[in-house]
């Protein structure tokens, strides 16, 4: 459509241009195709799920305050001044004396809002200074470690343990606990990715060659849905990262359960030719935590994809339809995604998701 409008502007054709902006308001008030209707979680940077978010909300709310009162001042006095303006005409005479006691009154008002308008910068100033300190100083005993790499596009998680055993890999979909700080080093090794889950805190970036670090603790139980923060290609949007925040026992249970194996299919099933589907067309890029199958990192590691809520990074909710479609061609739903189209023959297909679904 934007040919259209583009056509329609340079033609200059009144009745083109204005079914234009028409249309164009309209696709703008219509809702999002059905593959972006995922709005799993919220994002929401005013209503805080921690303290961090919490003390960005107060720096927000105090900016904006001061913000609307200088423009309410500003707009204030130059209306005072358009509507007292001495007006003169033709006969006037002109106004060479020394200035009177109303300039004087004029230039010690100037005065003031000069000192009011340096010490609402200063103001400012302190608050970002004292923002940053406060979220800088979240305590982190006994946090929780977590290693999250961005990918174009899509972000994989590793979550370290001094015991190995307790250590496994995810991607798209964060646990932490509520209470329990995170401390998450992130790591790029394409481009310049940022994550940002505004309930939470602000934005950091994820650099090539740099370790950047963030900690973030959830005091509210909750859905937040994080995002790219910074343009990195075709499907920067559609970066999205779901922090799930649990109650701690909940979280040990979802940890406990992502340490686990994946399941041996039994002999025979559909489901273990599922396996062998995964094993000839996926294992390249993805990886599950039981033999035969490797641990390839192309692609988000899959040993418990039936426990995540979306696939595609946000993209569309984890249901077998949105699986299907998302396998058998997913450069026509995510243009520009490393996932190619796989060919596959309906009984396989339906035998791959078969196997897909065990993975919990
Ligand atoms: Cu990754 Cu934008």
């Amino acid at each position: 459509m934007s040919d259209y409008y583009a056509a329609a502007i340079i033609r200059g054709n009144a009745r083109h241009v204005a079914l234009a902006i028409a249309c164009l308001l309209l696709e703008t008030a219509a809702p999002l195709p059905s593959h972006a209707q995922t709005a799993i979680g919220a994002q929401n940077a005013v209503h805080p799920g921690g303290i961090q978010a919490a003390h960005i909300l107060q720096l927000w709310n105090g900016t904006l305050a001061l913000c609307l009162l200088v423009f309410v001042a500003v707009l204030g006095a130059c209306l005072i001044a358009v509507w007292r303006a001495p007006r003169g005409t033709g006969t006037t005479e002109p106004d060479v004396g020394a200035p009177g006691a109303r300039e004087q009154r004029l230039l010690r008002a100037v005065r003031w809002s000069a000192i009011f308008a340096a010490a609402g910068l200063i103001s400012l100033l302190a608050g970002n200074i004292f923002t940053g300190r406060a979220l800088a100083e979240l305590p982190a005993e006994n946090a929780l470690r977590i290693e999250l790499h961005g990918h174009s596009w899509w972000w994989e998680a590793r979550y370290h343990d001094p015991l190995t055993a307790q250590r496994f890999a995810t991607a798209n979909e964060l646990h932490l606990p509520v209470g329990r700080a995170a401390i998450i080093t992130m790591h790029s090794d394409d481009v310049i990715h940022s994550l940002w889950v505004p309930n939470l805190h602000g934005k950091l970036d994820l650099i090539p060659g740099r370790t950047t670090e963030i900690r973030l603790r959830a005091d509210h139980a909750g859905l937040y849905r994080g995002q790219c923060a910074e343009f990195c290609g075709l499907q920067h949007t559609m970066m999205a990262l779901l922090v799930v925040a649990d109650p701690p026992t909940e979280y040990a249970r979802w940890a406990e359960r992502q340490t686990r194996q994946a399941p041996q299919p039994p002999g025979g099933s559909i489901v273990q030719h599922g396996q062998q589907i995964f094993l000839h067309q996926c294992a390249q890029c993805h990886a599950i935590n039981t033999p035969p199958a490797g641990a390839a990192t192309i692609g988000p590691d899959l040993t418990h994809l039936a426990s995540r809520q979306t696939i595609a990074a946000g993209m569309l909710p984890n249901k077998r339809g949105y699986l299907a479609g998302w396998i058998v061609d997913a450069p026509s739903i995510k243009p520009g995604v490393q996932m190619p189209a796989i060919k596959l023959a309906p009984d396989d297909l339906q035998a791959l998701l078969a196997y897909l679904e065990t993975l919990l």
